[in-house]
């Protein structure tokens, strides 16, 4: 009786469990690598499309006898699409070749370097000192081109530079800010994995987060001028009591705001148990603290808003001299940091149990009366879930600007199962427009807009996804007409792309 009880407990747990495809978008090593194999699409490719996409996120969640425990941590691996501008495209991966990758390939383990969460089995007191002290080096987030320099990102300040066409690691880079206070008491080690374009220019701008390790000495912000990889200037430096964890900030033609939700380092905590997951803590009775930066001026002004929390912003823009508006992806509380561990990936009733609401915010902020408020989008009662998209993305030309449409995941699109994934549009100025497409058990990732040059509309040109296709075990590239949310045509690709997080289209890399 035992061995068929046995059996069918197991039938039961795995049948109600994880969908197809599951194991392969969180949490299992791919460690193939690609170089330059030609894709074949199901229709052809709009010659148009001149340039890489380029994304990066984790694909090795472990080494040797360890492993990470939070998807956060999973060492970086970099994909291209080169997109020949003949219909032609081509897709290389490759890992991010980082100190610290280096190493663990080389021991055989995961070598001691700092890590969101703790691993399994967890590092010994030296290593976690030692861990500390190396900081975190595995830049697993986001790709720039900085006027010419490919970077990889992370919330760090460190970055590593890579080359876009062979996808081979550099060098890593912590440049230095002429004129900014970086030596001790200040640890200057955090940033935003999140910087922006400057408008108007091919600058991007980025903050730096300096920690007093002196009590009772505030901490510092310095909002920073990226001209390339090693290039920097100071635009506005200031003081604050707290320091908020900050994933990006945002930028308007002459602002940038700085979102600083109540999620603060806790210093005393950070030394002792030496992961961010359990010295980062949201503060449920506090306000969120903005500052917005005049860019020429470098004057701050500080305003109070709702407590809340937000990864990711989708644009924001001014509305005259003194209003600007600001939308951004927001949570009741940072538990999203949390939702990413493994254990809560691979138990469907956690994961579908946990509270995970994101919602698509508008603040507006008027500087002269000191105010930031939010009001939120219309619902189109057809398609709720649009409103509950994250990893925004918009087309570029439109940032800073005023703009409609956020193309974004959503991973609850049925509000009840985390794993019922679509690929969105969101027309903010009139929900009649919101879109949607999905394919049960295929799973769309963060996509990029790339504009039609010869386009005139802001929905002229394509969107490039990533999907898992659950069924069939397989990755794909799939190009969609963002004018009506629809599939152009879609590439099988020799390795699977696992579930990641971001990347940008590159052009002049063919
Ligand atoms: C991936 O690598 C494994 C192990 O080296 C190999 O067996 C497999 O064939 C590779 N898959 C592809 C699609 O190249
Ligand atoms: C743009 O339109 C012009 C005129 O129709 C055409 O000659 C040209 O090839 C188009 N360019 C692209 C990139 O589509
Ligand atoms: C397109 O250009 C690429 C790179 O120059 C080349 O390898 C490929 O064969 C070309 N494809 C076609 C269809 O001409
Ligand atoms: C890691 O090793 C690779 C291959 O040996 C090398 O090309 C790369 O530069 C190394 N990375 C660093 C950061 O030194
Ligand atoms: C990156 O941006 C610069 C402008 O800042 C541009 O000239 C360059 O072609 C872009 N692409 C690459 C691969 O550098
Ligand atoms: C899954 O999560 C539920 C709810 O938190 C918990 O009761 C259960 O023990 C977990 N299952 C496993 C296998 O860990
Ligand atoms: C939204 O679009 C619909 C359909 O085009 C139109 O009927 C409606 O008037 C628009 N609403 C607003 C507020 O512009
Ligand atoms: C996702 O939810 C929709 C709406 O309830 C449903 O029609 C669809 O079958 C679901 N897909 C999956 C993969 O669960
Ligand atoms: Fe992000």
């Amino acid at each position: 009786m035992y061995f068929p009880l046995f059996l069918s407990l197991c039938f039961v747990a795995s049948s109600s469990v994880d969908p197809p495809g599951w194991n392969l978008l969180f949490g299992t090593d791919i460690l193939n690598e690609t170089y330059k194999e030609p894709l074949i699409f199901d229709n052809p490719v709009p010659k148009w499309i001149k340039g890489s996409l380029i994304r990066n996120g984790p694909a090795r969640y472990g080494m040797g006898e360890r492993s990470f425990l939070n998807l956060f941590d999973g060492f970086g691996k970099l994909y291209s699409w080169q997109f020949s501008g003949n219909g032609s495209v081509f897709f290389s991966s490759k890992f991010l070749q980082s100190e610290s990758y280096n190493e663990s390939l080389r021991i055989n383990d995961i070598a001691p370097y700092m890590s969101f969460d703790n691993l399994k089995p967890p590092l010994n007191i030296m290593q976690k000192e030692l861990a500390l002290a190396h900081g975190m080096d595995n830049m697993n987030i986001n790709v720039y081109n900085y006027s010419g320099d490919c970077v990889v990102l992370t919330d760090t300040w460190k970055l590593y530079v890579v080359d876009c066409y062979t996808l081979d690691t550099i060098r890593p880079s912590k440049p230095t800010i002429p004129g900014a206070e970086t030596s001790f008491p200040f640890v200057s080690l955090m940033s935003v994995a999140h910087p922006v374009r400057e408008y108007g220019t091919n600058h991007h701008i980025t903050i730096l987060q300096s920690l007093s390790v002196l009590p009772g000495l505030p901490h510092k912000f310095t909002l920073v001028r990226t001209k390339s990889a090693d290039t920097r200037e100071k635009i506005a430096e200031w003081n604050v009591k707290k320091m908020p964890y900050l994933h990006t900030i945002s930028i308007t033609e002459r602002y940038v705001i700085v979102f600083g939700c109540p999620f603060y380092v806790n210093i005393e905590k950070m030394l002792q148990y030496t992961v961010p997951k359990e010295s980062i803590l949201f503060h449920k009775d506090e306000p969120t603290v903005a500052y917005v930066v005049e860019i020429k001026t470098g004057k701050v002004v500080t305003i109070e808003t709702e407590n809340i929390f937000t990864m990711h912003h989708a644009n924001a823009y001014e509305l005259d001299k003194d209003n600007i508006v600001f939308d951004i992806i927001s949570y009741n509380d940072a538990s999203l940091v949390t939702f990413f561990e493994m254990d809560n990936l691979y138990n469907k009733t956690r994961r579908d149990g946990f509270p995970f609401k994101p919602a698509l915010k508008r603040y507006k902020i008027d500087l002269k009366a000191g105010k930031m408020t939010s009001t939120s989008f219309d619902v189109n009662p057809k398609l709720p879930h649009v409103n509950t998209l994250e990893v925004p993305t918009i087309n570029e030309n439109y940032r800073s600007k005023h703009y409609c449409y956020i193309y974004g995941a959503v991973f609850k699109s049925d509000f009840k199962t985390w794993g019922n994934f679509s690929f969105v549009k969101k027309d903010v100025c009139n929900s009649t427009g919101d879109l949607s497409w999905s394919v049960p058990d295929h799973y769309p990732m963060e996509g990029w807009f790339v504009p039609d040059p010869n386009g005139s509309a802001e929905d002229d040109g394509v969107l490039m996804v990533p999907v898992v296709d659950g069924d069939l075990g397989k990755s794909y590239i799939l190009i969609l007409d963002p004018k009506t949310m629809k599939p152009i045509t879609k590439a099988y690709l020799p390795i699977i792309v696992p579930f990641h997080f971001h990347g940008r289209f590159i052009e002049n890399v063919f």
